[in-house]
């Protein structure tokens, strides 16, 4: 039996941080016996917003090392940069031929990023959506593991297909399952100050999160930090204590224990204890993440030498698809 294929993907726009390692690598790396998978490093969708060239160059090989440091193990994961693949590019743009106005108006994200960068509202952010569809169908991609704000970009993905599908007598692509994971498994990690957004690597305020990269002594800062509320009790409660929730879950899915095990821990004991704890055990757990990600990082052609293979074999896949697409819609085939 051929296993399911699993397809997801980062957009090297900010330093890495433990909401992306809690919410997808972690969660990758335990995916990769059971699925065919691929990894991504999405920087034609990381340029819908202005970057600084070298920090995107910089950061999107940083990303790749980090995936690599956390686990993803190119043996067995394809691990590739999207615009080595230039399918992706390709089957956007014929997509962009099927997707309507109206739906793209209808995405939050793209509300959301044109109020945040009004003096750049681009093509590209109106029709990132689509990009994504093209990522995730040209894979032909049974489970797309995404976070909870993305669900509606799959939805779409999900339309988009099945509209293609349509046309055709034989259906040309499948069309994806998504894959968020439950709240409580730590798919929302929420910023450090202000515990009712999602912690988000391109935030401006650094002490919003813990990059993977930060150094103990910044870790231990950054969550005494924290922004928690003005009552005594360690509780769950993600309505009326948002901040001490938010340091529970961290707690949770970096210990491995339940939230009741670690409210149960710190009974009777002050914030401090929680902030304090929770720094020592997140600094010890990154510790041989980034002794990997160093020693990794350091040898730049054997890196790139991984990223060509995996693109290498994402080109194998998406060029059937592509080419299926082009016969299907009357593109003379070379
Ligand atoms: N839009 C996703 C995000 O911001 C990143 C992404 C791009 C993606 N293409 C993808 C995720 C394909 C999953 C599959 O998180």
């Amino acid at each position: 039996m051929t296993k399911p294929t699993l397809l997801s993907g980062i957009q090297p726009s900010g330093d890495l941080m433990i909401g992306n390692y809690i919410g997808s690598i972690k969660n990758w790396v335990k995916m990769q016996d059971t699925n065919n998978c691929l990894f991504s490093l999405v920087n034609m969708h990381a340029i819908t917003v202005e970057q600084n060239p070298e920090d995107l160059k910089k950061r999107t090989l940083d990303i790749a090392a980090l995936y690599l440091a956390s686990g993803i193990d190119p043996d067995k994961s394809s691990i590739f940069i999207q615009s080595h693949v230039s399918e992706h590019a390709e089957l956007a743009w014929i997509l962009n031929c099927t997707a309507y106005m109206g739906e793209l108006n209808r995405m939050t994200q793209f509300k959301d990023k044109s109020s945040t960068h009004a003096q750049n509202i681009n093509v590209g952010l109106f029709s990132y959506p689509v990009l994504m569809a093209a990522d995730i169908l040209l894979y032909q991609a049974d489970k797309v593991p995404v976070g909870a704000d993305q669900k509606q970009h799959l939805e779409l993905t999900r339309d988009i297909a099945t509209r293609f599908n349509n046309r055709f007598e034989q259906p040309i692509f499948k069309v994806p399952e998504p894959f968020i994971a439950p709240t409580t498994a730590g798919s929302r990690i929420m910023s450090l100050q202000d515990p009712t957004s999602k912690m988000s690597k391109s935030d401006a305020n650094t002490n919003n999160f813990i990059g993977l990269l930060d150094h103990p002594k910044t870790i231990l800062k950054k969550f005494k930090k924290a922004q928690t509320d003005s009552g005594l009790e360690i509780s769950y409660d993600t309505v009326n204590k948002a901040g001490v929730s938010n340091l529970l879950t961290i707690y949770s899915v970096i210990s491995g224990k339940s939230i009741e095990q670690v409210v149960k821990n710190f009974e009777g004991k002050m914030y401090g204890h929680l902030k304090v704890e929770l720094g020592e055990l997140v600094a010890e757990y990154l510790k041989p993440i980034q002794d990997n990600f160093y020693r990794i990082r350091k040898d730049e052609a054997e890196l790139k030498a991984i990223l060509a293979q995996g693109a290498k074999q994402a080109k194998n896949q998406a060029q059937a698809t592509l080419q299926k697409v082009q016969q299907a819609i009357g593109f003379v085939l070379p």
